[in-house]
């Protein structure tokens, strides 16, 4: 498939076209001797759903562009260390020099393995490439021991991992397999070397063809590094002219027509991506490189859908660096042979460059200074948005019931300790005896030398509150992560608290700290039946007529557009925490009455997941100064790109992190699968792609 319209369909389609052949099985006799030991297919390419989307959804959130920008410090330095062993000597094969290595270092020191071993890991990973590994010497025979080494290398740091976290990979789906992700050790292992081999080789093509494509004019070389918007709009543009990733395989597994052509089931077709990126249909004058070219169209050098490149993030970062400190280095870099003479390698799936020899006006060595921001790795501050997960022990000192059921739980340090310091609104994750994570309100005071939590016994759930209510009992320990809050107190001369059932939890410690400072507060609680709503007494007890309690049993429906009528004028604030169904409700509410702003909501589960049908929505571009409205069937994404804002995308499916957003007012429906809840729910940033707005209007930091 040829024509950019049928590959992107085709691409969005992964039940009629299968992915299995992107990577055969290993054939004998390899598969037998690797038995148990390498996976016969690993990667995540080959796979088809449902083990492609429970997979990749450990690493997805990974390989977002916001969180991977803390390792570019490291990969800079890295670039000016390669630099510093062949600047003095003017000409170089750019390709073994610094276009094979740099990229290896990186990928090792990203998953989690030692970047110093890269040499050994890339030729361990050179038995997968066969012929086409033209860098590694050895029989396959002697590829293959390197390759039982590896995987035994990096089961031993899978281990190391699984008992002490870094800031890597590896670690990073622990945490996702503790966080509830079903998958296998093995299934684990078989990530990693697939991840290497597809990110190493194409990153090496990807610098050599970009520095091909560049060089030869200087003119276009300068603009190209003019300033990192410019190195980012050359980059897209040298994705879509040349990409490292010709094409992929797919299978067709139905009878079916694309692009007027019959295809039967049992065929295979080829997606020609670097044919659709020229269609003359989508991007004007194809066969010419523009540097100024803008992304209305998004490029398939990285594919689209579920299958997108997951390290595009990365290969985007790691491309921009290398250039820039290439052009910083390396001064009046040219081509030291005429462009018809640098070779290629056999066209696959992949294409890329035998030799790269360059020259540049030798200079002696100046020890590059580490970069100002890099530290070392234990003393390195994440700059990544993810929360850093700590856990520690905590033994459970006091359980009441506190209605049918609710039950209350007080956590103290299980060796004596003092707990971590809070702010109301703080939650904590309990981990359940079964290994499983869920979230609860801190609801005692930040003062006190316990935590204390309430769980609602929820029938339908998953079966923590079960867990909860059947099994933890007075002298039991367990492990907690957090404190962690996203429901602070703002500044405001009034509050309203409005709680819906176990809701109250963490308005208790917020109601408290407003009255020790003598702000002016009032709560409407919310439930079916006073019996059941945990805490009413003790809040009558303490607060009297400043507590309203709604039972519907006995009043009926609450008219939540009260609210706003009773509001008192000026800095006021409600903070809601309940089921969905009343935190959706009060939303609208708060929009129908122009008060979006004054509402602050708190919710445990990830928002709905039947989203509501697409409606229309006024964007603002606050940076651009420009408003635009985007119809129901139009992407936030599309709708901004129309108008000249040129954001990146690659998936469009909400899974690579590549359209994300900061979002500067109003409330996203979010439908990614990138955002963590926690950052769902503090609403900062959004994947235009497949995100839409819970009202009607959104202001984008764009
Ligand atoms: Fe991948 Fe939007 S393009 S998340």
């Amino acid at each position: 498939m040829t024509r950019y319209d049928d590959i992107v369909e085709a691409l969005h389609d992964p039940g009629t076209f299968s992915s299995t052949p992107v990577v055969p099985e290993l054939p004998s006799p390899w598969r037998e001797r690797f038995d148990g030991r390498v996976p016969s297919r690993g990667t995540l390419i080959g796979l088809d759903n449902p083990d492609h989307d429970r997979l990749r959804a450990s690493v997805n959130t990974f390989f977002v562009p916001r969180r991977l920008a803390r390792y570019e410090p490291w990969i800079r330095d890295e670039a000016h260390r390669m630099i510093d062993g062949f600047v003095g000597d003017g000409e170089a094969d750019l390709k073994t020099a610094f276009a094979l290595p740099l990229p290896l270092k990186v990928i090792a020191h990203v998953v989690g393995l030692d970047a110093e071993r890269s040499e050994w890991i890339g030729a361990a990973l050179g038995f997968f490439l066969g012929p086409r590994d033209l860098y590694h010497s050895g029989t396959p025979e002697e590829k293959a021991e390197r390759l039982l080494e590896l995987h035994d290398y990096i089961l031993q740091v899978m281990a190391e991992r699984k008992r002490d976290r870094r800031d890597d990979l590896i670690s990073h789906v622990w945490n996702e397999r503790e966080a509830g992700l079903e998958m296998t050790d093995f299934e684990m292992l078989s990530m990693f070397p697939g991840l290497m081999l597809a990110g190493h080789e194409t990153s090496s093509n990807l610098i050599c063809t970009a520095l091909l494509n560049l060089l030869p004019d200087q003119g276009r070389w300068e603009q190209a590094q003019r300033d990192d918007a410019s190195r980012a709009e050359a980059l897209e543009e040298l994705f879509r002219f040349e990409s490292a990733i010709t094409g992929m395989k797919r299978l067709v597994t139905q009878d079916t027509v694309l692009g007027g052509v019959r295809l039967t089931a049992g065929e295979q077709v080829f997606l020609a991506y670097a044919s659709g990126s020229r269609d003359a249909a989508r991007f004007a004058h194809p066969d010419s490189l523009d540097l100024e070219r803008t992304w209305a169209v998004p490029h398939l050098g990285f594919g689209q859908g579920v299958h997108a490149c997951l390290g595009a993030p990365l290969a985007r970062l790691l491309l921009r660096v290398e250039l820039d400190v290439l052009h910083e280095r390396l001064h009046d870099l040219r081509l030291a042979v005429s462009p018809p003479e640098v070779e290629h390698t056999v066209v696959s799936e992949g294409r890329g460059i035998v030799a790269l020899p360059l020259r540049w006006t030798p200079e002696p060595v100046v020890r590059q200074e580490p970069s100002p921001t890099w530290q070392p790795a234990e003393r390195e501050e994440p700059v990544t948005t993810q929360p850093i997960v700590e856990t520690r022990a905590v033994v459970v000192t006091g359980r009441r019931a506190l209605t049918e059921d609710v039950v209350e739980l007080v956590l103290a340090a299980d060796d004596g300790d003092a707990l971590p310091a809070w702010e109301a609104g703080a939650h904590i994750d309990l981990e359940l005896p079964d290994g499983a994570l869920r979230q609860y309100s801190l609801c005692g005071r930040p003062s006190d030398r316990e935590l204390r939590i309430a769980v609602l016994l929820e029938k339908a759930g998953r079966g923590g509150s079960r867990q909860v209510h059947d099994a933890v009992r007075i002298g039991d320990r367990l492990r907690i992560r957090g404190p962690r809050n996203h429901f602070r107190l703002r500044p405001a001369s009034f509050a309203l608290f409005v709680a819906g059932g176990i809701g109250i939890t963490p308005l208790l410690p917020m109601i408290d700290e407003l009255q020790r400072r003598g702000t002016d507060w009032r709560l409407l609680f919310l439930g079916r039946d006073r019996r059941r709503m945990p805490y009413l007494d003790e809040l009558l007890d303490q607060y009297g007529h400043q507590v309203y309690a709604w039972p519907s049993a006995e009043r009926g429906r609450y008219d939540l557009d009260d609210i706003w009528r009773r509001m008192p004028a000026g800095e006021t604030a409600v903070y809601a925490c309940g089921p969905e169904q009343l935190l959706a409700a009060l939303e609208e509410s708060a929009r129908r009455n122009g008060t979006e702003n004054r509402l602050v909501v708190e919710r445990f589960a990830a928002q709905r997941v039947d989203h509501q049908p697409n409606r229309p929505v006024e964007v603002v571009l606050a940076r651009r100064r420009r408003t635009v409205t985007i119809d129901a069937d139009e992407s936030i994404l599309d709708g901004l790109n129309r108008v000249g804002a040129n954001i990146l995308s690659t998936c469009r499916e909400g899974t690579c992190g590549t359209c994300e957003v900061r979002v500067l007012e109003g409330v996203p429906e979010h439908r990614d699968s990138v955002l963590s809840l926690e950052e769902r729910l503090a609403n900062a940033s959004m994947m235009t792609c497949v995100s839409r707005c819970r009202g009607n209007r959104l202001v984008l930091d764009v």
